[in-house]
């Protein structure tokens, strides 16, 4: 078994994770979170929340999963999202024709249609699953797409991301914001891909979990007020250049801004921050880099892009994370499609005396001539140049038809006017997180089997496997573990219990088996600390605290256990130190 086989094993076992639909045999790209699941996966999303709602102060919306089909017009999921598909004429297995000519090719994801032909062709590609021959590729588009409402209805599409439920309340975010940069938003919750054939289980997912804040920015002022907060910090950074090296660098943020690595202090104080997280549910350092896009791979509506990258056991470096500097695409392309001016009025410190070429339609002869479309027409002449205006008629288009004007109804002049502000297009900035993702690398990172002599449960030499889970992401963070189902050590033990419930700590209560067999038990579901309540308890009212990861255990009173298991999960509180060494 490799990592990622021992991990999932653990997983459907202990209750973490299984395939969905299981009792049906299971559809590639659906996964059910188990008890222990949700609670790991609730944990890392509640360390998102507090990082960016709390800390970052960017509120959380709820919006549709369901989007509407002009929303997937206008940010260009209609168009253009898709991957390309290329069938088996013998058994009608699908599969994505950039990953059959991989291993020919050095960046299969960037070919067209016709170039991936030509690879399979020339390469003599057949199909994996039954060596036939292989159809013609064409693009496959990965939205879900749904009727709203009975009959034919609406067309409508799952989100494929929860990115575009921020664009779309644009305004009212800005409101409530009072129109002040920078502002941002956040989202978690699903979204939708049709994957064409996900092979590589709870990585790959046709149904996902996404956290992403939008960050509305100056786009003149791409500085960071906090930036001093990760100047110093140190990342691995794979730049494009770097990438053409294979070298990752080690840089710190401050250093990667300046000497342009990275484009500006908005996105690396996003990498920093990403950074902090992601170690700050577990993923450990030494496997986690960020990588810039490539120039020819960047999606559509991104200037820069970096990912945050976990090395996994199975699949190689993973993406999870992607940040991008999506500038005023998404904005500009609602505006278009909605008809709606989206930007925000900024006022200057001090009015300006600007020269202004102005342009003035007499409306009381525009408005008899031209009707309802009197003022669209005005609009139209308001945007001509003097050379346009001059005419002695001129000629505009509204909504594809022409208008004649008299030129001597309309006039035009320099003028110097005061202005004390201006409509500018906030540039946006996406971190956008895969929860499932980082979920399942926190569980291969905190994954270790190790050989144990003479401990706990055997005299002899035996494996332990141990999910060494960061202490506040891990689903069970106590275990009360009374050693006999007496009743006089159920009192207590129950007591503790309620204690630390009291406390927000997330306890089980487990009194089957020996007492070495729960503690294995436990080790593989990361209990961080288990509690064994014993007659020695009823004694002299102290309790064995059992530290997870090094296996000791200390003798600590009844009196105050919820305060010390609050220090010692949430404010790293020295263990040895916090009672009588056993
Ligand atoms: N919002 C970015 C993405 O979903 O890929």
């Amino acid at each position: 078994m490799d990592k990622y086989e021992q991990v999932i094993e653990l997983a459907k076992r202990r209750g973490f994770l299984w395939n969905s639909f299981e009792l049906y045999g299971g559809t590639a790209g659906f996964y059910d979170y188990g008890p222990l699941g949700s609670t790991l996966k609730r944990r890392i999303e509640q360390i998102w929340r507090e990082t960016y709602v709390v800390q970052e102060g960017y509120m959380e919306i709820e919006a549709p999963t369901i989007g509407i089909e002009e929303v997937f017009v206008a940010s260009g999921h209609v168009g253009g999202f898709s991957d390309p598909l290329c069938e088996c004429k013998n058994c009608g297995e699908a599969f994505r024709a950039d990953h059959l000519v991989e291993k020919y090719v050095a960046i299969a994801d960037t070919l067209s249609d016709e170039e991936l032909d030509r690879v399979i062709k020339e390469n003599e590609v057949k199909c994996p699953e039954c060596e036939g021959d292989l159809g013609e590729t064409y693009e496959f588009n990965l939205m879900f797409k749904t009727n709203i409402g009975p009959g034919t209805g609406r067309q409508g599409y799952m989100r494929p991301e929860t990115a575009q439920g921020m664009f779309v309340d644009f305004l009212r975010l800005a409101r409530f914001y009072r129109e002040k940069l920078p502002f941002g938003a956040t989202q978690i919750g699903k979204s939708y891909r049709n994957e064409i054939s996900p092979r590589q289980g709870v990585i790959r997912l046709r149904e996902f979990t996404q956290a992403e804040a939008e960050i509305f920015i100056d786009p003149n002022d791409k500085k960071h007020a906090n930036f001093s907060r990760f100047a110093d910090t140190v990342v691995n950074l794979y730049s494009d250049e770097a990438q053409e090296r294979q070298e990752i660098e080690q840089m710190t943020l401050g250093e990667a801004v300046e000497k342009g690595t990275i484009a500006h202090e908005f996105l690396a104080y996003q990498i920093g921050l990403t950074n902090h997280f992601l170690q700050r549910v577990g993923i450990a350092a030494d496997k986690l880099r960020f990588r810039q896009h490539m120039k020819d791979e960047m999606a559509h509506y991104a200037i820069d892009c970096w990912d945050a990258e976990i090395e996994t056991d199975r699949f190689g470096w993973v993406e999870v994370v992607g940040i991008a500097d999506r500038t005023d695409y998404d904005l500009k392309a609602h505006a278009s499609v909605s008809k709606t001016e989206l930007s925000i009025y900024r006022e200057y410190s001090e009015p300006k005396m600007v020269t202004q070429f102005v342009v003035k339609p007499n409306m009381g002869k525009l408005g008899p001539l031209f009707k309802g479309k009197a003022k669209a027409v005005a609009d139209a002449l308001k945007a001509l140049g003097q050379e346009e205006l001059e005419q002695e008629n001129i000629t505009v288009t509204v909504d594809g038809e022409e208008f004649t004007v008299p030129g001597e109804i309309v006039e035009f002049a320099e003028e110097t006017v005061k202005i004390s502000g201006e409509n500018i297009i906030p540039h946006v900035i996406e971190p956008s997180y895969g929860i499932d993702r980082i979920f399942y690398s926190t569980m291969e990172h905190a994954f270790e089997e190790e050989m144990v002599t003479g401990k706990e449960e055997s005299d002899e030499e035996d494996a332990r496997i141990v999910m060494r889970l960061r202490k506040e992401v891990a689903p069970v963070q106590v275990a009360i573990l009374p050693l006999l189902t007496r009743e006089e050590l159920i009192n207590p033990a129950r007591s503790i219990e309620a204690q630390l419930k009291q406390k927000g700590l997330l306890v089980s209560y487990d009194d089957s088996g020996t007492i070495g067999r729960r503690y294995r038990r436990n080790d593989e579901i990361g209990t961080p600390y288990s509690v064994t309540i014993d007659y020695d308890t009823l004694e002299d009212n102290t309790v064995t605290i059992r530290d997870r990861d090094s296996m000791k255990q200390i003798r600590a009173p009844m009196d105050g256990i919820a305060d010390l298991l609050h220090e010692l999960i949430y404010m790293n509180r020295d263990f040895e130190s916090a009672g009588k060494a056993l």
